[in-house]
């Protein structure tokens, strides 16, 4: 008998595989979901990198909806073994190698893991809607695939694909994979491309977390060229609610464009943060740990995200201002050390040895 009706893992409506799970978004898209969705079983699949961090999900790990298993996406064989065990019915595919810098330095890894880890999770959808009905694959992709912008205009979801970085031609690779698929075989799809997420639980080799650190032990804040280039925030609970709607009620074959229409110069958005820990903390001014160093090679310059499509289509609207939602996420990660701490005690150092070396 198969190991899922021996489980009674079919009395879940849904048996959703949600990779990358003990990442930042995925670790509080399941703190988000699992409590939401008594009657759906998620099955956390990550093969726990070093951005990867179970600390994150103490608050779910113990729910009898949930499961973690611990597999690498480019392992196919298992990854099968795994999608048969829980008769998987949905993906909502999160795991990759997300940090720019990294894919610079170590390209090889990305196109490992968001090409060949993405094409593993198609072919096994490709043979699963076969048996399940409208099985989907919602692709969690990046505002990054848009490329750079200069000081006017925005990404829509007609924008043309346009990747600067490793990491963002990886990820445009797995939405053509994906677009690929629907097209093809008829794959039930949805992708989200959303903009910088922040807030909890994010690795701090990051922008926001890494600031917050270094200001926490006094270390020097690098902030890349000029300190003009400019992201879009929007935080991660709203990102996790667009998800979340996406999932439900996206048009197959629809992409939808993710963002809080909140631009900042990285230079403003360091020294805000160093003014609120200044406030929280006291002691000298943080601004004077900012180090401007070498830019990032083919750093893009801007990016702006329109979330028209995602707003009117499926009424999402985000909840938090930037003010108070970086104020939370500042509080946090003072209130978390020991969290942070975590994520720099171990395989990190490791992996990023030769980048610390030459900072
Ligand atoms: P993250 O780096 O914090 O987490 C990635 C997770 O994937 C980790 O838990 C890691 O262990 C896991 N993982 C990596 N390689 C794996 C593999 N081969 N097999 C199984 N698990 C693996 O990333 P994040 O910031 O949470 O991003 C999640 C997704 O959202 C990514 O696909 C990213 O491209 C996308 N995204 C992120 C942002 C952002 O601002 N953070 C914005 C837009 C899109
Ligand atoms: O736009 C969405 C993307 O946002 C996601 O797809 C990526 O996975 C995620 O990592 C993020 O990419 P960025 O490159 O924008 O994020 P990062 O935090 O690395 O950098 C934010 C900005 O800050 C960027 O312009 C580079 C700059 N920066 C970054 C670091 C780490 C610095 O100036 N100093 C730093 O030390």
């Amino acid at each position: 008998m198969a190991i899922y009706k021996m489980n009674n893992i079919d009395r879940f409506d849904r048996r959703i595989a949600l990779t990358g799970g003990a990442g930042f978004i995925g670790s509080n898209l399941l703190q988000y979901m699992v409590p939401k969705y008594p009657q759906y079983l998620f099955v956390n699949i990550d093969c726990l990198t070093y951005a990867g961090n179970l600390l994150s999900l103490k608050s779910v790990e113990k729910a009898s909806n949930y499961r973690f298993e611990k597999i690498n996406i480019c392992e196919y064989d298992i990854l099968e073994n795994c999608f048969s065990s829980y008769n998987i019915t949905d993906i909502i595919h999160l795991a990759a190698e997300t940090h720019v810098d990294q894919s610079i330095a170590n390209p090889s890894a990305f196109v490992e893991t968001n090409i060949r880890g993405t094409f593993n999770l198609l072919q096994l959808a490709r043979l699963r809607k076969e048996i399940i009905k409208n099985f989907r694959f919602h692709n969690v992709s990046t505002d990054e695939v848009f490329g750079s912008l200069n000081n006017s205009g925005v990404f829509t979801e007609q924008s043309p694909y346009r990747p600067n970085s490793p990491y963002s031609a990886t990820k445009a690779a797995g939405d053509f994979l994906l677009r690929a698929y629907c097209n093809t075989y008829g794959l039930d799809s949805i992708v989200t491309n959303s903009s910088n997420s922040y807030g909890p639980y994010q690795f701090p080799e990051k922008l926001i977390p890494l600031v917050i650190r270094n200001g926490l032990i006094g270390q020097s804040i690098p902030v890349y060229g000029d300190g003009g280039n400019i992201r879009d925030w929007l935080y991660v609970e709203d990102t996790c609610r667009a998800i979340d709607l996406a999932f439900h009620h996206g048009k197959s074959g629809h992409s939808y464009n993710v963002g809080g229409r909140n631009e900042i110069k990285n230079l403003d958005l360091v020294k805000q943060i160093c003014r609120i820990m200044d406030e929280l903390l006291g002691g000298e001014p943080r601004e004077k740990l900012i180090k401007f160093v070498k830019d990032r090679p083919g750093h893009d310059r801007r990016y702006a995200v329109d979330p028209g499509r995602i707003e009117t289509e499926l009424g999402w609207k985000p909840k938090y201002d930037f003010v108070d939602g970086l104020r939370l996420t500042v509080k946090w990660y003072l209130d978390n050390s020991e969290w942070l701490e975590s994520c720099i005690s171990g395989r990190y150092q490791e992996y990023y040895k030769d980048m610390y070396t030459n900072r």
